[in-house]
Parts: structure tokens; C-alpha cells; sequence
């Protein structure tokens, strides 16, 4: 029998609710108000009281409304179909959705189950295999889209058998395998994962070696990034940080790109949606869209899915890393995820840190980056997500320290690259081309 509970406080979005069993932390709820259901996330738990963060408007939340615990943590949903896709932070896919503004409390698949997809088998019935191991292929496009053994299954399987080649949805038994107690363990081309668990399906993660191109010319002379690598485009407002990442997504040698508009305002994001399906990728001639996927979380959706947009983001790359692909992850901006941090953390009443940050946001950011990186895969082949994100100056950085000692700053320790984006001063009483802080 699942867990209930009844709302005994809201502030906003963080609402305490009463429970009468279990609850995990991360562990998903639903609440029920006025014939909707609101997903929320627990974030913690003392006694039998549990504080949640609705991703939703809490406008009209009462107390004692009821809440039902699904037990189970925020999931991605992986599978062929996900590049060229557009989803809000808890995956819904936005271009099925009815309207021109979200609904409250309306889901969508983020997967289209009827789409046939052209199957071609790789694994043998007899042979051995372990989580991400591939089984077989589809093409997504013009790439070569892996389906693996889920993530989540621990031990070795024996492969029993191995469907045809032929065309398939996703939801039909590609493969069964059987354990070591010899069950028999469907596997369809779909598979589930939390977010915010690091998928660690690989052998080895070494140190990243090779450089990615950015495609801007400045960066890749000067300052280059490793491929696997990460870095970060401080600067201030309306310096150029988003169009720079919208260039290095253009031009950059990734097979897959996942642009995080994590906070970005909806005019900024509405350029991706109507420029990419138009340009073409000047490494494959093939339309920019069919290699990217955006998870778009602006800045009039609500702050908690914020936090839950860069995540879903990073797994989605690592997803295609364990297809062996070079994915590149941009994320605008981190800083506006901070912030959303900084609210639930204010409200949840904990000891602020520097300028009222979670004191344990240096921790939250460096576990981020650690997910990104190259790693060398089961079979020998490798696999890369490098992440770049970028960040407003008022926020994490302080304002004077900034040029100077950008390592010394909470979150800053993870990146190995920053391309900083001077504020070139248009008053006219400061020397043409010069950072008026340089001045002092
Ligand atoms: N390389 C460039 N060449 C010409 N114009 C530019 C360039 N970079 C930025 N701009 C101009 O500056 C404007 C603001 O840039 P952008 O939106 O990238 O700033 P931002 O740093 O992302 O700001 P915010 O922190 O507010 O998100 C752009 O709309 C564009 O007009
Ligand atoms: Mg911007």
C-alpha cells in the first residue's frame, strides 16, 4: 500500500505535508487540488512531517488537501525519439501539449509510442551482457541510436533471444534476457532512470584527452576545452553569454547537443526553436534540430522544475554517452539554478550561506560537473559529455573577485575552463574598451 499524507502548510511552493508511512527523500507526490494532480518532490523528511516542492502553481492549495506518494524518485523516460524533441524539466514533451500556455497538472509522454523504428539486431542469442550493453540499433535520423541493456539491471544476463530485423515501437519486446536464477526479463527499446542518480555503466572514466571544437576560433586557439571537459561563461547581464553558447551550439563537434534553458527568458529560447530546424550542422549537412534536444525551463515556469531541467538534461546526455557519442551540454544558466535552490532553501528556513545560498551548493554544483566527462564504455569504445554553463555575474560570483580569483568562489572548483566576457564599459567617462572594474 502506497503512503498518504494530508497538506499541513504551504509557503509558497514548499508545502509540509502530514504522512501516515513511509517516505523517502527524492521520493515523487502527487496532490490533489481541484481535479488536479500537482507533481512534487520531497525534499525532506522530520518525524512525520515531509517537506515537498511542487513543480507547479500551488495557487489554491489548502490545508488538509490529500496527497498520495507514488514511491518512486523523478525519472526520465530513454528511447529512440528523444533529439529534435522539446520538453519542459520534468520531460513533458511540449510540442503534444494542447494550448499555447502549460496547463496545470498536464503530462505528457515525453516518447511517441507509435512511431516504427527500423530495428537491426546486434547482440547473439548465448551471449553474455551487462547494464548499457548494446543489443541492438535503430537509426534516430542519421545517428546510430543504441539500445542497450537498462542501466538499472544489476549482474550478468545471458541474451536468450534477439528480435529480427524489421521495423518495431517502442514499447515491443526487442530482446529477453535471463538472469543468473534463469528468469526470463523483457527489454523494449524504452527504458527509465532517475535523474539524479549518475548513470556509472562504464568501465573506466579517464582523463579527458582529446580537445573539442568549438567552432569559435577565439576559444579554440586560445582557451580550448577538452572533449568531456567543463567550463563556464561568466559575465554580466546582456554581455553576450547566451549568444556565444547559441554559436558554440551551432558549430561545435558533438553529435548531440542538449541545450538546458534553465531560467533563460521564452524569447531566447523561442530562436533555438525557430532557427535550428532552418540551419544546417556543418559537420554532417544535416539539419541542426535532428541533433539537438532542448529541455526548456524559462523563466516564467516554475522555479522547482528549474532545478529538475538540468538534471533530466544531464541524463539524456549520458544516455547517448553510453551509445559511445560525443554529447555536449549547455546549460543557461547555472546561476538561475542556483537561485531557484536559493528559494526552496530560504523557505525550508536552513542556515544561508554567502549571499543566502544553500551553504551546500559548492557540494550540489561539484556533483553536477562530476557527471559529465569521457568515459571509456564496456565494449572499448568511448563516449564524452562536456558541459558548458554559463552564469550572471550578481549571483555566484562576487563582484571584485571575480577577474581575479575566479577558483576561490563557491562552485567554481569543478570547471576547468572559463571564458570570461568582460563589461566593456559604453560610459563615457571610463576609457573606451576598458572593465570598469579593472579601474576600481
Ligand atoms: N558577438 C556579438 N556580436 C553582436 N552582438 C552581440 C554579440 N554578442 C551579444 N550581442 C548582443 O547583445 C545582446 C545580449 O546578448 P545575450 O543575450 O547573449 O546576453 P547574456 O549575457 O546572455 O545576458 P543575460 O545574462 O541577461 O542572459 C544580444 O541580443 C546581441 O544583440
Ligand atoms: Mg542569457
Amino acid at each position: 500500500m502506497s503512503t498518504h499524507g494530508k497538506v499541513t502548510g504551504i509557503v509558497s511552493n514548499l508545502v509540509t505535508v502530514t504522512v501516515d508511512g513511509p517516505v523517502a527523500e527524492n521520493e515523487l507526490c502527487y496532490i490533489s487540488v481541484g481535479g488536479n494532480q500537482l507533481l512534487a518532490e520531497v525534499i525532506r523528511v522530520t518525524g512525520d512531517k515531509a517537506s515537498v516542492q511542487v513543480f507547479e502553481s500551488t495557487r489554491g492549495l489548502k490545508n488538509g488537501d490529500s496527497v498520495e506518494f507514488l514511491g518512486k524518485m523523478l525519472e526520465v523516460t530513454l528511447g529512440p525519439g528523444l533529439l529534435s524533441g522539446i520538453y519542459d524539466g520534468l520531460q513533458n514533451n511540449l510540442t503534444t501539449m494542447t494550448g499555447v500556455f502549460l496547463k496545470r497538472g498536464e503530462y505528457t509522454d515525453p516518447l511517441d509510442r507509435k512511431v516504427l523504428w527500423a530495428f537491426t539486431p546486434l547482440a547473439q542469442p548465448g551471449d553474455k551482457v551487462i547494464a548499457a550493453d548494446w543489443l541492438g540499433e535503430v537509426k534516430e535520423g542519421w545517428l546510430p541510436h543504441k539500445i542497450m541493456v537498462p542501466f538499472s539491471f544489476k549482474g550478468e544476463f545471458t541474451v536468450k533471444s534477439v528480435a529480427p530485423a524489421g521495423n518495431y515501437t517502442v514499447d515491443e519486446t526487442i530482446a529477453v534476457l535471463t538472469d543468473k536464477d534463469g528468469e526470463d526479463i523483457p527489454v523494449t527499446m524504452v527504458q527509465k532512470w532517475p535523474v539524479k542518480v549518475a548513470v556509472k555503466c562504464y568501465k573506466e572514466k579517464p582523463r579527458p584527452t582529446r580537445i573539442m571544437e568549438t567552432g569559435v576560433r577565439v576559444i579554440d586557439t586560445f582557451n580550448p576545452i577538452a572533449e568531456g571537459g567543463t567550463g563556464f561563461i561568466p559575465g554580466p547581464f546582456g554581455c553576450g553569454k547566451t549568444v556565444l553558447q547559441h554559436a558554440i551550439a551551432k558549430q561545435g563537434d558533438a553529435d548531440v547537443i542538449v541545450m538546458a534553458a534553465c531560467g533563460e527568458r521564452a524569447n531566447e529560447v523561442v530562436e533555438i526553436f525557430t532557427e535550428f530546424p532552418e540551419l544546417v550542422d556543418p559537420h554532417t549537412g544535416r539539419k541542426l534540430m535532428e541533433r539537438t534536444t532542448i529541455i526548456c525551463n524559462t523563466s516564467n515556469m516554475p522555479v522547482a522544475a528549474r532545478e529538475a531541467s538540468v538534471y533530466t538534461a544531464m541524463t539524456i546526455c549520458e544516455y547517448y554517452r553510453a551509445m559511445g557519442l560525443k554529447c555536449l551540454l549547455l546549460a543557461d544558466s547555472t546561476s538561475r539554478w542556483a537561485q531557484a535552490l536559493r528559494e526552496m532553501s530560504n523557505r525550508m528556513e536552513e542556515l544561508p550561506g554567502q549571499d543566502a545560498f544553500p551553504v551546500d551548493l559548492s557540494a550540489i554544483i561539484s556533483n553536477f560537473y562530476a557527471r559529465a566527462g569521457m568515459v571509456l564504455l564496456n565494449n572499448g569504445q568511448t563516449g564524452a559529455v562536456t558541459f558548458i554553463g554559463q552564469e550572471g555575474r550578481p549571483l555566484l560570483l562576487r563582484p571584485r573577485a571575480e577577474p581575479r580569483r575566479p577558483e576561490a568562489l563557491p562552485g567554481r572548483q569543478p570547471d576547468r575552463l572559463l571564458l570570461q566576457i568582460p563589461r566593456v564599459s559604453r560610459d563615457p567617462g571610463i576609457p573606451a574598451g576598458k572593465d570598469p572594474e579593472e579601474l576600481g
